[in-house]
């Protein structure tokens, strides 16, 4: 069988050749193989997948290290970080210059907002807009639906998000809009009758996450979108925890603005914001009046990290790798099936082992029977401890878990745990191992005794 080659912004050590502003990779028939055809997510071969990620071959104290940190941000494969270091290699120039590293350096961030615009199902990269972080890139939107809306206009938030899908939004409310909380419900769910009730012709923007980062918990997008569609309202989507673990499509869900950040799906840290086509033209960005004022570059302002950015696409690429179809976009939604489905099972294990310890306590809806309905995020605290010496005593052990409120400060707040240390945080991704969650729950066994 003859090698193949794959053209891309992909750099690797051997068998380089340079086409056009392209380069192109030889890779044998054999890796081809593993690519492509082993890439079912089981245990198994979950064990190549894991070859992929230099990180996950380092040992510390003699021991290898487990990462259930992924919900704080993902470790990186080798395809990301040659990406990144090649563009450094080979490309790092300013954009839109008249010379070869400056065309490629525009390539490379055109082909990063098409590889987005792919990844979300997006009508096209025109739509897709890059920035620092998930943060800023919602700061920016906040300070420009501020000059858009009106004194006495409401925007809805939510008690179950992230501070940076809060933080923005109740900023605004010197510019005299009203800004309303959706509560939550015991289990961690949003009480979506109180959404209802608040929700009226007044509510011009609803900001809420798709998935929460502490709790796992996965918001009903379709009837709160169903719900702001009849009130008229915006619907932004802060999709930062929910996109590593499951296939977005933007256009199915008719959303109107949507977050999220690379480096929680093994890319670098950049911030990504897809807008509805003419959204973004309808709104006054922070913006220097030099830059380009056209979508999808008018939110964004200065120099863009053009090497991290390469890695966007290359971050794109690889997930895609896990997915089968004819073009990167089925790729794309079959691969993230294929991962929500294999961190599912690692997840539902992990849960099940935690649920049964007497002495944690677990917070956020159960682990439902399939993939989709919440992310594989456990929040829990074991008695005795607090979640800082818990994550102290796993960390001793080579176990990387987070503890604390994640930002996520205002559902830790209403579950009493603010002054407490918070909770103890366990992430699954797509190279966890069944037996990784079996040796984190053995270890918080020996605490218990
Ligand atoms: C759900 C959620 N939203 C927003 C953010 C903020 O993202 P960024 O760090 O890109 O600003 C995070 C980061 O942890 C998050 O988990």
């Amino acid at each position: 069988m003859p090698d193949m080659v794959f053209h891309g912004h992909m750099w690797q050590n051997h068998s380089l050749t340079l086409a056009k502003t392209h380069f192109a990779i030889r890779v044998s028939a054999a890796e081809e193989h593993r690519r492509f055809f082993m890439r079912e997510l089981t245990g198994l071969t979950v064990e190549n997948v894991r070859r992929d990620f230099p990180s996950l071959q380092r040992e510390w104290n003699g021991q290898e290290l487990r990462y259930f940190d992924g919900p704080g941000g993902t470790q990186v494969p080798d395809q990301v970080i040659s990406a990144v270091s090649g563009y450094y290699q080979t490309s790092n120039s300013n954009i839109h210059g008249m010379f070869i590293t400056s065309r490629e350096t525009d390539e490379i961030l055109e082909g990063a907002r098409l590889a987005m615009s792919d990844f979300l199902n997006a009508p096209g990269p025109e739509t897709i807009s890059l920035g620092a972080n998930m943060t800023t890139l919602n700061y920016s939107l906040s300070h420009a639906l501020a000059r858009k809306f009106k004194k006495g206009d409401e925007i809805l938030i939510t008690a179950l998000d992230h501070e940076a899908n809060r933080g923005p939004w109740l900023s605004i409310q010197d510019s005299g809009m009203v800004v309303r909380e959706v509560p939550v419900t015991g289990s961690g769910v949003l009480d979506y009758e109180a959404l209802e009730r608040m929700i009226n012709s007044r509510t011009r923007l609803v900001a809420v996450g798709w998935a929460s980062n502490a709790l796992g918990t996965v918001n009903d997008i379709g009837l709160i979108r169903r719900l702001s569609r009849e009130a008229g309202a915006w619907l932004l989507v802060d999709a930062v925890h929910y996109a590593p673990h499951f296939p977005i499509d933007v256009q199915k869900e008719d959303i109107d603005f949507l977050l999220c950040s690379a480096y929680k799906f093994y890319g670098p840290h950049v911030g990504i914001l897809y807008s509805r086509p003419g959204l973004l033209d309808e709104l006054e960005p922070d913006r220097l009046k030099t830059q380009d004022q056209s979508s999808p570059y008018r939110i964004e302002t200065g120099t863009l990290n053009h090497a991290a950015i390469a890695g966007v696409e290359a971050a794109v690429n690889y997930l895609a790798e896990f997915g089968r179809g004819d073009g990167r976009k089925d790729r794309l939604a079959d691969a993230m099936s294929r991962i929500g489905s294999y961190e599912h099972s690692v997840g539902s294990h992990l849960y099940r082992g935690l649920a049964a310890c007497p002495k944690v306590s677990l917070f956020g809806p159960p682990m439902p029977d399939n993939p989709g309905a919440r992310t594989p995020t456990m929040a829990f605290r074991l008695e005795g401890f607090s979640p800082e010496e818990v994550c102290r005593n796993l960390g001793e052990e080579g176990y990387l878990l987070w503890d604390g409120d994640f930002y996520a400060a205002r559902i830790i707040e209403l579950l009493g745990l603010s002054g407490r240390g918070g909770v103890v945080r366990a992430g699954v991704s797509l190279y966890t191992r069944k037996e990784e969650a079996a040796g984190l729950l053995d270890c918080l066994d020996r605490m218990n005794r």
